[in-house]
């Protein structure tokens, strides 16, 4: 394949991050059609992405075109199966944004028209792609930490959609924050950390924020025996747009030799508690054995480096397309197997059996 036509669903907000990352690998790919229903949000799209990208009413028109070899679903979350089923039917290969879909069973749907149609379907898992969250993932991959048992991961935004916004609608959303935005911290830590054993979970709903929690913790054991505890907080307004404000996102991990953390608008620090691994001291500095010391890591965005491996990939180049639906349905696992958690009060052993849609 030469440059990749793409076909974007969906001109809301998140298309400015999906932008930049187009912008960037111009010579690999050209956005040749936009589906956006809403014509106020027209002239963003055609700021974002050219004014001669063509404008269509719905996704269903887009993946019909015959010169669009690929599509980025950014749609609200119930329309991620469907669009993604008319896409394989028309077998054009898929990026979907997180969450990937609203429960398991709609992934496995997913999964399987895809595969049946032969045509690859991924999931913009951004964090995986980032260069400070990859700078974490060589710190814990390297074994300076030791045996890792407790990891801790926050996300922390105030999320305020008006009446009537698919955000607020637990059928919309496929639930609450948990799913649409805690999924972004239970997959990195299954990216980091391997699988979950088990979850029990708490949610609290505010109603007048929407019909989903607003705030959500999770308590999981992984298989690795670690302990996991991470939390969504859509309600606070400390989340780093001042400069004395708490984080938007954390992981901390803490193993027996050493710990680390990402902090957003911060970057990726290590700390080294012995002197015994003399390689893990001689990368980091002695200083690493007195306090944080900064991880150095590259500058992409998780959004520019997905779409770039994407792109990449559709073009039969070398790649490293990590977030295949396969990989990340048990993303969408653990976010359903905390909601039985919270719904039952008890604890829930992964994995679980997809809800039936009979
Ligand atoms: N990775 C991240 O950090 C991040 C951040 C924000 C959103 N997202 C994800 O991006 C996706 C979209 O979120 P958003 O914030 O852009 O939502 P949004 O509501 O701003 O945009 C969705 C757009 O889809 C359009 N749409 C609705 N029905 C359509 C149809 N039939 N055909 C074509 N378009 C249609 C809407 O008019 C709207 O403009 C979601 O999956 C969301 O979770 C990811």
């Amino acid at each position: 394949m030469g440059v990749v036509r793409i076909g974007v669903l969906g001109g809301g907000g998140i298309l400015g991050s999906h932008a930049s990352a187009y912008a960037k690998i111009r010579d690999r790919c050209e956005v040749v059609a936009v589906a956006e229903p809403d014509v106020t949000r027209h002239d963003r799209v055609k700021a974002l992405l050219g004014a001669n990208v063509r404008l269509y009413a719905d996704y269903r028109d887009v993946i019909d075109l015959a010169d669009v070899d690929a599509v980025d679903i950014v749609l609200p979350h119930y329309l991620h199966l469907p669009a993604t089923l008319c896409a394989a039917e028309a077998r054009k290969a898929v990026l979907v944004e997180k969450v990937m879909a609203r429960n398991v069973r709609e992934c496995d749907q997913m999964i399987d028209a895809c595969e049946k149609a032969g045509v690859s379907l991924t999931v913009c898992h951004d964090r995986r792609y980032d260069s400070k969250w990859i700078a974490l993932k060589e710190v814990v991959d390297s074994g300076v930490l030791g045996e890792i048992f407790y990891w801790k991961l926050e996300h922390n935004q105030n999320v305020v959609f008006p009446e009537g916004s698919w955000v607020r609608s637990r059928e919309g959303l496929g639930g609450g924050a948990i799913m649409s935005c805690l999924t972004h911290q239970i997959d990195s830590l299954r990216w980091y950390g391997g699988e979950f054993a088990r979850v029990s979970c708490m949610t609290r709903v505010i109603p007048d924020r929407m019909e989903g929690e607003t705030v959500g913790v999770i308590i999981g054991k992984m298989r690795s025996g670690a302990l996991a505890q991470l939390s969504i907080n859509w309600f606070t307004r400390s989340n780093g747009a001042r400069p004395n404000d708490l984080w938007y996102e954390l992981v901390h991990v803490c193993g027996t030799k050493g710990e680390a953390y990402f902090m957003s608008s911060r970057g990726t620090f290590v700390m080294l508690h012995d002197a015994s691994d003399g390689a893990a001291v001689s990368r980091y500095g002695r200083e690493a054995l007195d306090g944080f010391v900064e991880v150095p890591s590259g500058s992409w965005t998780g959004h520019e480096r997905c779409i770039a491996e994407w792109v990449k990939s559709l073009r039969g180049e070398p790649s490293q397309v990590i977030t295949s639906g396969r990989d990340v349905r048990g993303t969408v696992e653990v976010a359903e197997a905390a909601y039985r958690s919270a719904q039952c009060g008890r604890e829930i052993e992964l994995p679980i059996d997809p809800v039936s849609g009979d």
